[in-house]
């Protein structure tokens, strides 16, 4: 939906309108191949957009669906499933968004930690990406949890990039996703220490947000839920992910800010499902912001590996991929 008259608040507010929410398809070309690689599919481009094709021409996905996050390949080809990609989106009433971000890149003397890159000439690419219809953007960073992890210099070098980011997008006329992903389920460590780090990153996140001016009702934080690191996760329950992750928001965001597009971070399908319904459970009708969903591989997963590259699965590939978009959508509302 390129609409040039709707203001920024009012794109962010329809990203996030009840039950629907973001598809993260904006896997790199690395990504991709990855997740190709696991059902034995080349990774040609036309086997990629193939597979962004299949979700995209799913009957009804609108109903689940507001923007999808595409990967600058998907963006530049003409025709998914026959149709001129701009139209297809526009008939569906879904929002075309772009990851704007380069990827990461390591720092000497830093060790494991690394920076995003992608700043230089970002305003001229965004003139392009809205050209071809795009109405928001997404920039990941990420942090790794560990012994003096995230450090300082990642902290205040991420929260910077981001402010610059979400300023230039805005100044184009798009709305940026703010996404400061820490990797909060590799490691062993507690739920308590996640939120400590979330809490760090996201106030420092903030900060320079504001510094740089950017209009938080134009905008979407895309954040981790506070998990423990993977050992302990079996041994936490729903509710104190939803208590810690609210908890941590609270402390943190703006209550400006129209909405949480959560990421998957590698819960599988159904954890994804079931945290994000515990949270608009326990605090339906409490929250400033909306709490709703920008998934990845918790909303292709178990399509993908219908599809499995086979021209004969595509229909229950639809039908399975829609099945988890629905219940996503309904845990919008609170319903496991
Ligand atoms: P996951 O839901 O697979 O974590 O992906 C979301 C995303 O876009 C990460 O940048």
């Amino acid at each position: 939906m390129n609409n040039p008259q709707l203001s920024l608040s009012t794109v962010a507010n329809q990203l996030v309108a009840p039950s629907k929410g973001i598809l993260a398809a904006d896997e790199s070309t690395g990504t991709m191949t990855k997740r190709l690689d696991a059902i034995h599919v080349e990774s040609t481009l036309e086997n990629r957009n193939k597979w962004r094709e299949i979700m995209m021409t799913s009957t009804g996905v609108e109903s689940y669906i507001s923007g999808v996050i595409l990967y600058d390949e998907t963006l530049r080809t003409p025709t998914l499933g026959g149709v001129k990609l701009q139209d297809l989106f526009q008939s569906k009433k879904i929002h075309i968004g772009i990851k704007v971000d380069g990827g990461t890149v390591k720092l000497p003397g830093l060790g494991e930690e690394v920076f995003i890159q992608g700043l230089d000439k970002l305003g001229k690419r965004l003139l392009e990406y809205k050209e071809l219809g795009a109405t928001f953007t997404k920039w990941r960073a990420v942090y790794s949890v560990g012994e003096n992890m995230p450090s300082d210099a990642v902290i205040t070098g991420n929260s910077i990039a981001l402010a610059q980011y979400a300023a230039l997008v805005q100044e184009a006329g798009l709305v940026p996703i703010v996404e400061p992903e820490i990797l909060v389920l590799t490691g062993s460590h507690t739920i308590e220490t996640s939120k400590e780090i979330t809490k760090k990153v996201l106030t420092d996140v903030f900060r320079w947000l504001k510094e740089f001016k950017v209009d938080l009702k134009g905008m979407l934080l895309k954040p981790n839920m506070v998990l423990p690191g993977k050992e302990h996760l079996a041994m936490t329950s729903a509710d104190d992910i939803a208590k810690f992750t609210v908890e941590t928001l609270l402390a943190t965001v703006p209550p400006e800010v129209p909405g949480m597009v959560f990421l998957s971070g590698g819960l599988n399908p159904d954890q994804s499902t079931e945290y994000l319904a515990k949270m608009n459970q326990l605090y339906a009708g409490k929250l400033p912001w909306q709490l709703s969903y920008s998934y990845g591989r918790a909303l292709q997963q178990e399509g993908l590996q219908a599809w499995s590259g086979k021209q004969e699965n595509v229909t229950t590939a639809q039908k399975v991929f829609l099945d988890r978009a629905k219940k996503v959508s309904q845990a919008r509302s609170g319903k496991i």
